[in-house]
């Protein structure tokens, strides 16, 4: 049975599909993309990350978008709901729980990286980068990070304006916006790789992205990768299950998913054929860190005609893309301070909002003030990202598919899928072995039990992965079940 939604549905057909877009298009794809290829050395970590979003982001995130919708409620309420009506516990919701956690430790720090968009925003309008060159720009980016009136000040307007929209629960805003925001910011994008074809750091640049280099494959890169794919599909966060609750009935959740999968990735691999060149045409290092996208594109509008508009525009599309992923983080969380505690939604998000200003301004400290609070060599925005992104998401993601593929009644998202027959055992097969197993030999050499690097061994773990699907097949009244006429 399904349940009714207990709040707003999205309006149109596409509205779905531009707010997923929205919540998964963002930094993430802009920003972190392009600087951790550039620090795990380019076309083998790129390999591995689209082999993570095709393995095991885009089956979770059709599992996520199902279970919001078949839950209709928040994150842990609908998973709650979901474990019930397939035969499984209740308690599965704490699931939801650590996903919204999870959410809100992400958006501690995003909204410090939004806060550096913002601000290259009115930089690049101003024309106060103008004429610098790459010393320059690098100095530009330190002393923006070393004043922590001015980072701080950037962090919190992002954070208010977060929770404004959150708070007035403006869907059609979202819909609004994403819906001129992303051809536009594909638009910009491809004129900037258009520009950096003229660059004499093309050919070095396209290289490094796509030559795949066998000898740089190892686990940390893979834990990255596996990371990297959550994070920039939005993932384990319950940003995604909190949409698919208002998702309607008629839209088909794999195709949605599908689009809203592959526009993320095209976003990305376009950010990294804009950055690399200019990159290697001015003798950057690709592994600059964090600052490389504001190092290093805003050398390239320099050079180019209209540069300062073109500039300005495109770190506001940054910006905006930032604010709708940043929205999405926080709409479970208040969704289930609403539906569960009969909290406004207004008096939700403020609430949220008070521990998010006081987190994220520690977290800005992290690039000045508080440069040496560490732990384990990382600063706090730096602790936040790993234990997410490493760690949190990917365990929220093999929890899932553990639930998915072996704790609730095999047939029941398959009202929910309406996929042919081979494709959904394939969905299935996909959450009961393959993803399970790569989480857990990530986790297993991220922790260093695991005495060698699977990654080395490639082929010895895909054995494995099929072996183990096999004999799961057989021993357990799998997959193949399914294929059985429902007994009368
Ligand atoms: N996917 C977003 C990005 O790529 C970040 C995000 C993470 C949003 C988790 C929601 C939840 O920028």
């Amino acid at each position: 049975m399904d349940r009714p939604s207990p709040h707003y549905l999205w309006r149109s057909r596409w509205a779905f599909v531009l707010a997923a877009t929205g919540s998964a298009v963002g930094l993430g794809n802009i920003w972190k993309f392009p600087y951790i290829t550039g620090e795990y050395g380019g076309g083998a970590f790129v390999l591995l990350y689209l082999l993570c979003i095709f393995l095991i982001g885009i089956p979770l995130l059709v599992a996520e978008v199902a279970i919001g919708r078949r839950g209709r409620g928040n994150p842990m309420d609908a998973l709650a709901h979901v474990a019930r009506e397939g035969g499984a516990s209740r308690h599965w919701g704490l699931l939801g729980a650590m996903a919204m956690l999870c959410g809100f430790l992400i958006l501690c720090f995003y909204v410090v990286v939004a806060g550096w968009a913002f601000a290259y925003t009115l930089k690049m309008a101003g024309g106060s980068l103008a004429g610098s060159d790459v010393a320059a720009m690098q100095a530009i980016f330190a002393d923006h990070n070393a004043d922590p009136l001015q980072l701080g000040g950037w962090s919190l307007l992002v954070a208010l304006l977060t929770l404004w929209i959150v708070g007035r629960g403006l869907q059609q805003g979202i819909e609004r916006a994403v819906r001129w925001l992303m051809p536009g910011l594909v638009l910009l994008l491809l004129v900037l790789v258009g520009y950096a074809a003229t660059t004499d750091g093309f050919a070095e640049g396209v290289t490094f992205l796509f030559r795949f280099d066998a000898s740089r494959l190892n686990g940390e890169a893979f834990l990255a990768a596996l990371g990297h794919a959550f994070f920039t599909l939005s993932l384990a966060s319950g940003a995604i299950m909190a949409y698919g609750a208002y998702l309607p009935e008629q839209q088909s959740v794999v195709r949605t998913s599908l689009i809203v999968a592959l526009a993320d990735t095209a976003v990305a691999l376009l950010a990294g054929l804009a950055i690399f060149p200019v990159i290697f045409a001015n003798d950057m290092s690709p592994a600059a860190g964090p600052g490389l996208l504001f190092m290093s594109l805003p050398l390239a509008f320099q050079q180019m005609p209209w540069g300062q508009l073109f500039g300005a525009l495109f770190f506001a599309m940054v910006s905006i893309a930032a604010l709708t992923s940043a929205i999405s983080i926080l709409e479970g969380s208040v969704a289930w301070l609403n539906e569960q505690h009969g909290i406004s939604r207004r008096r939700a998000a403020w609430l949220l909002g008070g521990v998010l200003v006081l987190i994220s301004q520690l977290t800005m400290l992290s690039f000045n003030q508080g440069a040496h609070w560490t732990l384990a060599g990382m600063t706090l925005f730096d602790g936040l990202d790993y234990l997410t992104s490493r760690w949190m998401m990917p365990l929220g993601g093999i929890l899932l598919a553990l639930l998915v593929g072996y704790r609730l009644r095999l047939d029941l998202l398959r009202d929910e899928l309406h996929l042919p027959r081979a494709l959904y055992a394939l969905w299935l097969i996909l959450l009961r072995y393959v993803s399970p197993l790569l989480i857990l030999l990530v986790f297993l050499h991220a922790l260093g039990w695991l005495g060698f690097d699977p990654l080395q061994r490639w082929y010895w773990v895909a054995g494995a992965c099929m072996a183990l699907a096999l004999l799961g097949e057989c021993l357990t009244p799998g997959v193949r079940s399914l294929y059985r006429p429902a007994p009368r």
